[in-house]
């Protein structure tokens, strides 16, 4: 037991510590330690960020996607889901709702869709930038050419979240089609770093197939690489893909990487994701208590927030964006935290 308090005590100091004692921390069902542990993690937090949670605006733009992944609701060959896709004038409204409820990031999230080219992503990112001068653009919209990514950045944005889903190639290779490699993802993440985006990578916990050793490889992976932004959340199934059986992964398990992965990135921006707070209505509140500093309310139009359906049960899909902006605002306060107006970008 003394083995894990020094463990932690180690990563609150040097940030780092051993593969075996990761091992061990991630391990522990022992409800003291955990408490510990989030301590440990939110007082790192506060001193950096202060009671300041960062806000993004979430623009789930496009459904369609070209790629298929097992465990993902808008794979292609799930021909259940109800296809959508924004216009850029219907994006560039979210945006204005946005920025008059005090956002001042919109994330362009979307499927892999070759209908937004690079002119058209460009464009959308171009309108937004001339807009919203003082707010950051972050695109997540999957693996693409180097070349699309330069035009990207020289169009305005500023950030991309590709989380990297497993670092273990055999792992990897069990949640994605064989046309998909871990190789092309890792390009694609140091490509982005290389161009000056804040660059987001991440993963699921418990996704299926995924051990212990695997996480420990994956904070492993994401302490080298030393991401600006880290996402993380549990695995949910959704019923349309072949893993509509599995089981969804562990608030508890999600509450100590997030811990863990404050303590090795201490400067890093970690969201509260609506992943967690859809396997437990107060998971949200309990990342942030973990170590999270950032939440990432839906600024989609309520019209097609129940298609944007990765996975089963999503919250937040009948609100309206002041609704959820006001319900995180009073969550964060129930546990002394305040939303912030500002880009919120990594510090330095
Ligand atoms: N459960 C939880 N998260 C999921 N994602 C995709 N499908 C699921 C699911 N079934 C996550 C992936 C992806 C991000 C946009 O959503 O990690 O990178
Ligand atoms: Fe959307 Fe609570 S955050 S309803």
């Amino acid at each position: 037991m003394q083995i894990l308090y020094d463990a932690a005590d180690a990563l609150f100091e040097s940030q780092n510590v051993s593969d075996d004692a990761l091992f061990s921390v991630i391990s522990s069902d022992d409800e003291k330690f955990r408490e510990y542990l989030f301590e440990k993690a939110r007082s790192r937090a506060v001193e950096i960020f202060g009671n300041k949670i960062y806000t993004r605006g979430l623009i789930e733009f496009t459904n369609y996607c070209k790629n298929d992944c097992l465990y993902c609701g808008i794979r292609r060959s799930n021909k259940n889901a109800l296809r959508y896709r924004l216009t850029k004038d219907e994006i560039l409204e979210c945006c204005a709702e946005g920025y008059e409820l005090g956002f001042r990031t919109f994330v362009l999230q979307g499927g892999e869709d070759p209908f937004y080219t690079d002119e058209l992503i460009c464009e959308i990112v171009r309108e937004i930038r001339s807009g919203f001068p003082d707010c950051a653009i972050t695109l997540s919209i999957g693996e693409k050419p180097r070349e699309s990514y330069a035009a990207y950045r020289e169009a305005g944005a500023d950030r991309y979240l590709l989380r990297h889903e497993t670092i273990n190639p055999k792992h990897y290779s069990r949640l994605h089609p064989p046309e998909l490699s871990l190789e092309n993802r890792v390009r694609c993440l140091r490509d982005l770093k290389d161009l000056g985006f804040q660059v987001g990578c991440g993963f699921m916990v418990g996704s299926p197939y995924q051990t212990l050793e695997n996480l420990v490889e994956d904070l492993r992976f994401i302490k080298d690489f030393s991401p600006h932004m880290i996402g993380i959340g549990p695995f949910i199934p959704h019923t349309d893909t072949p893993f509509a059986s599995k089981r969804s992964g562990s608030l508890e398990l999600t509450l100590v990487l997030i811990a863990v992965l404050r303590l090795m990135n201490p400067r890093a921006l970690i969201p509260a994701t609506t992943a967690l707070g859809t396997i437990n209505p107060r998971g949200r509140e309990l990342g942030v208590l973990a170590g999270a500093n950032v939440v990432m309310p839906n600024l989609s139009p309520v019209s097609v927030r129940k298609k944007y359906s990765l996975y089963n049960n999503k919250i937040c899909t009948g609100e309206e964006a002041a609704e959820c902006r006001g319900c995180l605002a009073r969550r964060m306060e129930s546990i002394g935290y305040e939303l912030s107006v500002s880009r919120g970008d990594y510090p330095g």
